[in-house]
């Protein structure tokens, strides 16, 4: 008999969610992990520790640029660094602890160390190996990095690095303006960096929504970050005093260099699959190192089974969750079922940026009949009073039936307000349904509303 009906290897919010998941539907189930705490790369160096840096930088910037306004005198802020790092610290240990806990609560044995799998039925973990039925690896991902640019995690970082500087860097390069870029970015702008962003292609955050993106590039410039697009970096020379980063315009090939104390490269992550022994066993691979899987998470090797950033699909933990609740489900015998196309994405900059399905340049592009409903924060009396009246809600419905086809905000607590409509969009609703339905007022999710209105008769405070 098996040890154990399901071993899951990786306790990231793909692996712990599908252990406990596991757990609650009766399989007897372990998670192994290697490192000293659980909770993955978003606990540890990713989601979490990036919102406590997020959110204390925020308020420094409320304070330099909203208190006098509301008639709040406060002497200059001084940043205690440490002190923030710490406060960070405490919020990882906070959420790290809380996994742990789950895992007892609901009897999810943590087996700790770095997991292999010798054939299919067997994990290795140091010198111990267990077996199980089933095999799911939630292994996740890491970051990369470009040809000619080595990291060192002091002054080259990835975003790792970039959640435990020494100090306060004066300058700061952030090559890629994607989430991770923009996001940390801002949390160094805003407490006193200056941070230039370098990005290969003509506009930021690429693959969102063009009208979100020019808006959100605006406003990052008025934080004081600056942008150079269209530009491919070369290399990075961290020998000197300065990194000096090397970039190309692609417009007219002409050379330029950037210097700076430290440097983002923020780039993009690839599926971490290292030590597992995959290619031993034959589990088969995309061309882009993924581990490939059918429609239920299974690999080509029976029994092993895949989730979350090691597979394809948006790198996002909360598909990873997702994820890892259908293959538990799954393998309780259920019918586990993940909505790829209702799988939400946001950016947790000032203001956010939250989208789910289609942007119009998609709609453009499958030559769809659209209609589109926009309404601005300017008209919305929360957003005013509390300083966030920059952005604005679109809504994409399908022309003929009004179904409700993606939405994209860039505004206070976009990230939040997303979720209605996400709702809506799982129901199969139309834009009339969000317009008809009741909003408490004064709320920012008024301004959803109201752009569900303009798909209709039109918004009233437009
Ligand atoms: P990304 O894919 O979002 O952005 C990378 C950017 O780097 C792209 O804009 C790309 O055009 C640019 N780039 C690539 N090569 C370049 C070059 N040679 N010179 C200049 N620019 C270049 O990747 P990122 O930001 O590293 O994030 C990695 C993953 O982590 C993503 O899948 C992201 O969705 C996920 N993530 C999600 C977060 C969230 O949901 N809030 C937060 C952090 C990460």
């Amino acid at each position: 008999m098996a040890d154990y009906d399901v071993i899951v290897i990786g306790s990231g919010p793909g692996g712990y969610v599908c252990a406990i998941r596991c757990a609650q539907l009766g399989l007897k189930t372990a998670c192994v992990e290697g490192r000293d705490t659980l909770g993955g790369t978003c606990l540890n160096i990713g989601c979490i520790p990036s919102k406590a840096l997020l959110h204390a930088s925020h308020q420094v910037h409320e304070m330099h640029e909203n208190f006098a306004k509301m008639g709040i005198k406060a002497a200059e802020p001084e940043i205690d660094w440490a002190q923030m790092k710490s406060y960070k610290e405490d919020v990882i240990a906070q959420n790290t602890k809380g996994i742990e806990f789950l895992f007892k609560k609901n009897k999810v044995d943590w087996l700790k160390g770095w997991g292999s799998i010798p054939e299919a039925g067997k994990v290795k973990v140091g010198d111990e190996l267990h077996s199980a039925k089933s095999i799911i690896i939630a292994s996740g991902s890491e970051a990369t990095s470009l040809p000619g640019i080595e990291i060192d995690e002091k002054t080259v970082v990835t975003s790792t690095g970039a959640l435990e500087l020494e100090e306060i860097p004066g300058e700061m390069v952030v090559i890629g303006a994607g989430v991770i870029g923009l996001e940390l970015g801002s949390v160094y702008a805003r407490l006193g960096t200056k941070v230039s962003v370098v990005e290969f292609m003509d506009t930021i955050t690429p693959g969102q929504d063009l009208e979100v993106a020019r808006q959100f590039q605006k406003l990052l410039a008025k934080q004081g970050l600056e942008f150079t697009l269209g530009a491919a970096v070369q290399s990075v020379d961290s020998s000197g005093e300065k990194a000096k980063v090397a970039y190309k315009l692609k417009k007219d090939d002409s050379e330029h260099v950037i210097e700076a104390d430290t440097v983002l490269v923020a780039t993009g992550r690839r599926p971490y699959t290292d030590g597992l022994g995959l290619a031993e066993i034959g589990v088969e691979m995309t061309e882009r190192g993924q581990i490939k899987t059918d429609g239920h998470y299974a690999t080509s090797v029976p029994g092993i089974y895949a989730i979350g950033d090691a597979i394809e699909g948006p790198m996002l933990a909360h598909k990873a969750e997702d994820e890892g609740m259908a293959a538990a489900e799954i393998l309780a015998g259920q019918a586990g079922h993940v909505n790829y196309n209702v799988i939400p994405g946001v950016i947790y900059t000032h203001p956010e940026v939250a989208s789910v399905g289609k942007t119009e340049e998609q709609l453009k592009a499958e030559g769809r009949a659209y209609k589109v409903g926009k309404f601005s924060f300017m008209g919305n009396g929360r957003a005013k009073a509390n300083f966030a009246a920059d952005g604005f809600v679109k809504l994409l419905a399908d022309k003929e039936t009004d179904r409700i086809l993606g939405a994209h905000i860039i505004g206070p607590m976009a990230g939040d307000m997303l979720h209605e409509i996400c709702v809506a969009m799982e129901f199969g609703a139309a834009a009339e349904d969000l317009a008809r339905t009741c909003h408490a007022h004064p709320t920012y999710s008024e301004a959803v509303r109201e752009a569900a209105l303009a798909c209709g008769d039109g918004a009233i405070h437009a």
